[in-house]
């Protein structure tokens, strides 16, 4: 048949917090025949979720894919001008999707076959990779080799991801099997995605609310905060509707079914300031789904905070600091314990996860003045989350935001308990 030379394709996926373009690396080898594609998901906390991703891309030329292991192209094509053997895919833009756990052995790849999942790199790094091999041949006679393809894009998850073009690398050398013997791939090449929230949709998908023990003052998510245009067809409270049969079915469009609120938030995350010890305060975090047409897996919170750096338990979820500007650090991620929240389910009783923080006070830091002990910025799922404006913070009763005094430490002393954790 056409398989004559070895060749991969690699396509990683990177980004830095912080930065409202998140970097998405996306590199591969190739040449005709077996190409290797892999994805790294290089995205600290940003991972693909369900139903994964959908790859497509443009051969330069009239090749052909003759069969692909762990993943399959969605059509075929037409494939009319072969006879006998045919061909796995005969578009010109094919495009890729992941296979569904639990295919027979003969057709898995490593790292395949996860419906298209892929976690974040900084949740899992083992998992944050996809993988499959494509083996490519050329319509007609020509068995030269591969042109570099074009218009690679990530189709699903869709708006936010851009790609590149590709560029040549230095050919990548693997072993075989044996480990005995050397090969190099004939061409190798790179494919730079990126990831831009603002290119994704207008308007935040998420918001934070506070609380805390020294003001019984709720500060709310702001107003609209996720964009009021869904406003018409929200869910009211706990209605009949929601007992319809296929409410919960996810739509092609993907579009949300929230229940009404004030911010029209999928996700809102509140923040409550709990305890205040001597040398220790607790910090409350609950995170609350208003989607009834998503459940989250795989679901991860990123904080800052200038108190992470000291981070002493985390109850119920999976805690991991971030070093995002190598020396401070200050941010941090949440997710959820396997089988227990990694799963935040749809909208309703049970649509919440929540856990508690124990920092250790730097006691040259710490103070409950000026909204100190809220975050800076939290990202859910990657996505920048809304803050209410600083003048709404709750605030220490007689302390005001606009004028700082250091308030007297007697107030909180009062309210210390004896090593109650
Ligand atoms: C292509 O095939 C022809 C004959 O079929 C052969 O002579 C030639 O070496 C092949 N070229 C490559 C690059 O394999
Ligand atoms: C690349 O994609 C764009 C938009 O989807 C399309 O207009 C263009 O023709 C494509 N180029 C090739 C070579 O397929
Ligand atoms: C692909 O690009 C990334 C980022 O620019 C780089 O880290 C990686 O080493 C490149 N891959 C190859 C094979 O050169
Ligand atoms: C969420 O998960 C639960 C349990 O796995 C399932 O019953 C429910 O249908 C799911 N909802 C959606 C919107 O997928
Ligand atoms: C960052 O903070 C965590 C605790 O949250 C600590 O375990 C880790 O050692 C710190 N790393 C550095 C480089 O300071
Ligand atoms: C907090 O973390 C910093 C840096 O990780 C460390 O130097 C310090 O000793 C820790 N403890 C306190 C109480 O500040
Ligand atoms: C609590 O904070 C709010 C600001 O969010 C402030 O208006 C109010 O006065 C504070 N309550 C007390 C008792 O100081």
């Amino acid at each position: 048949m056409y398989i004559h030379n070895k060749s991969w394709m690699h396509c990683n996926i990177d980004s830095r917090i912080f930065h409202q373009r998140s970097r998405l690396l996306t590199f591969m080898h190739c040449i005709i025949n077996q190409a290797a594609v892999t994805m790294s998901n290089f995205q600290m906390y940003r991972h693909i979720m369900n139903p994964g991703w959908t790859l497509g891309w443009s051969w330069a030329k009239k090749e052909v894919i003759w069969s692909m292991v762990g993943s399959q192209t969605t059509e075929q094509g037409d494939c009319s001008k072969f006879k006998g053997n045919v061909p796995h895919c005969c578009k010109k833009t094919p495009t890729v999707v992941d296979l569904l756990p639990g295919v027979p052995y003969n057709q898995q790849f490593s790292n395949c076959c996860k419906g298209g999942v892929v976690a974040a790199w900084g949740q899992d790094p083992s998992s944050a990779v996809s993988a499959f091999q494509v083996s490519v041949g050329q319509a007609g006679t020509s068995n030269k080799t591969v042109k570099l393809p074009k218009n690679f894009t990530l189709l699903a998850p869709g708006p936010g991801y851009t790609c590149g073009p590709a560029k040549i690398v230095p050919s990548t050398t693997f072993l075989t099997t044996d480990k005995r013997r050397k090969t190099q791939a004939l061409m190798t090449w790179n494919v730079t995605c990126t990831y831009s929230q603002f290119l994704a949709r207008k308007n935040p998908s998420c918001c934070v609310s506070l609380s805390s023990f020294y003001n019984s003052t709720i500060t709310p998510c702001p107003s609209c905060a996720c964009g009021c245009q869904n406003k018409k067809n929200c869910v009211k409270g706990r209605s009949k509707f929601l007992d319809m049969v296929g409410l919960h079915t996810p739509k092609r469009d993907n579009e949300p079914l929230l229940q009404c609120t004030h911010h029209m938030c999928p996700i809102r995350v509140h923040w409550h300031v709990k305890t205040n010890y001597k040398d220790y305060w607790r910090v409350k975090i609950a995170v609350t789904n208003f989607n009834y047409r998503l459940n989250y897996s795989l679901w991860t919170l990123a904080v800052q905070h200038p108190n992470l750096n000291n981070v002493t338990q985390v109850f119920s979820f999976d805690y991991k600091p971030l070093l995002a500007y190598q020396s401070i650090n200050d941010t941090g991620m949440f997710y959820g314990t396997k089988f227990f929240n990694d799963l935040l389910m749809e909208a309703g009783p049970s649509g919440n996860v929540q856990s508690e923080v124990l920092l250790q006070k730097n006691k040259k830091t710490f103070t409950l003045n000026q909204g100190w002990a809220f975050p800076r910025r939290v990202y859910f799922n990657g996505e920048e989350c809304m803050m209410p404006s600083p003048d709404t913070y709750p605030y220490l009763p007689n302390s005001s935001p606009v004028n700082v005094l250091n308030f007297p430490t007697f107030i909180i002393s009062s309210l210390l308990l004896l090593a109650l954790w």
